[in-house]
């Protein structure tokens, strides 16, 4: 199921899908607040990742193309051509068409189309052979997936073997005073701008304190890779532990 936005005409999502039909009405919002809300700090954290897990130029692997899922309005997948320096094939995808579509726009005026592909994929029924992908990443989107170890194994088929899966969240930072801070700050301050951004779509800044507060963190994170085929492991936390990067390989 390969679709390009940019000839969707679709305004309104009418999915039944309520994660899909929310993040449809916050689409053409969801940059500015993106930035607001983490003080552009979420820039660092993509750049981070592709600095952290580089793109392979080179070699067997390097000929293998990327995969960013849940790609939202496509911005690690744009750093990831950046890192590549356009030597590498991207796959752009995300189940919502809103979204997409404005990645794809994003990706035509820098002039990169031609190697990245916008294509409506569910992560948890992906459209793609298995083997595929030297890297298979997905940013702030893992715990949106209705279900995780299916998105997690699915993220694991597609990935080549030698290659890997780099899941980018949200946590919880683990220390005082920070932990306090942040979940007052998450709790009380961002919903609020959400709300006055978003006007009457209110719904998304309160989903997603309470997405981050139910999803898995750490090493429970780490055992439902390891659960879904991945070797080797590991976190990288960033910012105080705002936001984890968690990489596993593909044997
Ligand atoms: C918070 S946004 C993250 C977007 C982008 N990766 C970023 O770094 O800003 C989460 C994205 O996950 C997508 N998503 C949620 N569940 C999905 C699923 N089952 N399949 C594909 N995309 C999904 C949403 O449509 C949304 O675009």
């Amino acid at each position: 199921m390969t679709s390009s936005p940019a000839d969707t005409a679709t305004s309104v999502n009418k999915s039944t899908d309520p994660t899909q039909r929310m993040f449809g009405e916050i689409a053409p919002r969801y940059d500015l607040l993106n930035h607001l809300l983490s003080m552009n700090t979420d820039k660092y954290w993509r750049w981070r990742t592709t600095k952290i897990v580089p793109p392979i130029t080179e070699g067997p692997l390097g000929e293998a193309p990327i995969l960013d899922l849940c790609t939202g309005t496509g911005d690690l997948a744009l750093a990831y051509d950046r890192a590549a320096k356009q030597k590498v094939k991207i796959t752009a995808a995300d189940f919502c068409p809103e979204m997409l579509e404005i990645g794809c726009k994003k990706g035509k005026k820098a002039g990169v189309n031609d190697h990245i592909d916008w294509v409506e994929a569910d992560a948890t029924a992906l459209p793609f052979e298995t083997d595929t992908y030297q890297l298979v990443t997905a940013a702030f989107g893992l715990r949106n997936v209705a279900d995780t170890e299916k998105g997690l194994s699915e993220m694991t088929r597609v990935c080549k073997p030698g290659g890997k899966v780099a899941v980018l969240e949200f946590t919880t930072p683990r220390r005082q005073p920070l932990r306090g801070i942040y979940g007052w700050y998450f709790r009380n301050v961002l919903p609020k701008i959400g709300q006055t951004i978003m006007r009457n779509n209110s719904a998304a800044y309160e989903y997603l304190p309470e997405s981050v507060g139910q999803f898995y963190e750490y090493e429970e994170l780490t055992e439902r890779m390891e659960k879904a085929g991945l070797s080797n492991v590991i976190y990288k936390s960033m910012t105080f532990g705002v936001a984890t990067l968690y990489i596993g390989e593909k044997n």
